[in-house]
């Protein structure tokens, strides 16, 4: 099986990693993939959005399935695009358009939820069409209040506020000012829920799913979990408050539902489902749907399937995906994501990596890399990720701190807490 997999980042590269170990891959390419990818494929030019290019490449090497790792491409219609009458015999991993909305559209995903009884937050949604209803509406509310740009924000599009001036001030921005352009046209408020997050993996062949191994990721750049939000500064799995008691809730009230939803609303759904999870004592509330694997957990959870990914992969076009089952190893993985100073504001890009090949016993995931004249450097905010396994957590997050302490490059910034929670 010839396969082209989309995405750069420390996600692409686990994906790549575990794909490569199935006997079933013949040939691997990585658009536009990172040099930490060049092991298991060859490294293709060609833009993650771009359908017309990733048409041409495919038609000419004869691609049977395509892997979409980051949100982007599904948002904007990739699923949709290969199913004209030339490329319908090429395999793409990942929702519909329609279904992308799951986390391309945060009201979207409300309705959804909302239609199918599905856990989440109490919400209203507002446009300038019902501006002054929203401003009464955050009058009236409890504190802290959540507000979130409707669209794709980067990660950015979630406001937290602790005072009702700022919360109208956020609303005013993201509705009058058009802070995030068309992506904060609709702004979804919602109730602040208090719990401990972690997140759950599904594949999903729309009919059938399997469940993946849980993971929880470190958005804060500062230990404690303090400081600004980032795409995620390490990850561990399992999740040690993700007993079976709390997993039967969470599949008998979410995923479930999720899955019997996306059938009675006829969306095609054929691919990964990230549901970002909030415990409220001991219940399961969906804080975000994701269309796709997330990053950095992708490299604590590829990691810990102990079985071939691909026939899991080729079974969502057939629907027979409940032929197969996912088997999770039952060692511990944590992974520590080194980062470039300044991030996640402004950062340079450019710096010299060493050590990397002094590494020993874990895995190396490259986020944000590059080789430029023979030498590896710094292309990014996210540059390395390193996974470790362990027969407990603390074992296996020893191991990835020790190894991160071996990785230099000016500014090298890494938090030493993962997993702090749970020692
Ligand atoms: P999202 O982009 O929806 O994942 O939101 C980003 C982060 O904001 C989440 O990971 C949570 O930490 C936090 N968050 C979002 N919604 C809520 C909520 N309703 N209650 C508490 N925290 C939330
Ligand atoms: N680590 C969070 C995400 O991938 O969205």
């Amino acid at each position: 099986m010839k396969i082209l997999l989309l995405g750069s980042g420390g996600r692409e590269h686990a994906l790549a990693w575990k794909i490569a170990q199935s006997p079933l891959c013949t040939e691997m390419f990585i658009a536009p993939g990172n040099p930490g990818c060049m092991q298991f494929g060859k490294i293709v030019e060609i833009s993650v959005n771009d359908f017309e290019a990733q048409k041409t490449f495919c038609l000419e090497h004869n691609i049977d399935m395509v892997v979409v790792g980051p949100e982007d491409p599904l948002v904007h219609g990739i699923y949709d695009f290969f199913q004209q009458s030339t490329l319908q015999h090429i395999h793409v991993i990942g929702p519909s358009k329609i279904g992308a909305q799951l986390e391309g559209s945060k009201a979207f995903a409300k309705q959804f939820m909302q239609k199918m009884n599905i856990p989440t937050a109490g919400y209203r949604e507002f446009t300038r069409s019902n501006y002054e209803d929203g401003i009464e509406y955050i009058k009236q509310h409890t504190l802290p209040i959540v507000l979130k740009a409707d669209g794709l924000a980067a990660g950015k599009g979630v406001v937290i506020a602790e005072s009702t001036d700022h919360a109208l001030a956020s609303f005013h921005e993201m509705i009058q000012d058009k802070k995030f352009g068309d992506a904060s046209t609709t702004v979804v408020i919602e109730e602040f829920l208090t719990g401990i997050e972690c997140s759950v993996f599904v594949l999903t062949d729309g009919t059938h799913y399997c469940l993946l191994p849980s993971a929880k990721d470190y958005k804060r750049i500062g230990e404690g979990d303090r400081g600004l939000n980032t795409g995620g500064m390490g990850a561990i799995s399992p999740v040690p408050f993700v007993d079976d008691a709390f997993m039967q809730k969470v599949t008998e009230r979410i995923i479930e539902p999720t899955i019997k939803g996306l059938q009675q609303e006829q969306i095609v759904y054929k691919g990964f489902i990230f549901i970002g999870l909030i415990k409220v004592n001991e219940d399961p509330y969906v804080i975000e749907y994701n269309c796709r694997m997330g990053d950095p957990e992708t490299e604590v959870v590829m990691p810990r399937i102990a079985n071939d990914l691909l026939p899991l992969l080729t079974a969502l076009k057939n629907e027979t995906l409940h032929e197969h089952t996912c088997k999770i190893a039952p060692h511990h993985a944590a992974t520590i994501m080194l980062v470039s100073a300044g991030y996640p504001e402004d950062y340079e890009k450019g710096k010299v990596i060493s050590g990397v090949e002094d590494v020993k016993d874990s895995i190396v995931f490259h986020a944000g890399t590059k080789i430029i004249n023979d030498e590896l450097q710094t292309n990014g905010g996210r540059v390395i990720a390193i996974t470790s396994l362990g027969d407990t957590l603390q074992n296996a997050i020893k191991l990835s701190n020790a190894n991160a302490l071996k990785i230099s490059f000016e500014g090298n910034y890494f938090r030493k807490d993962i997993g702090w929670e749970f020692e």
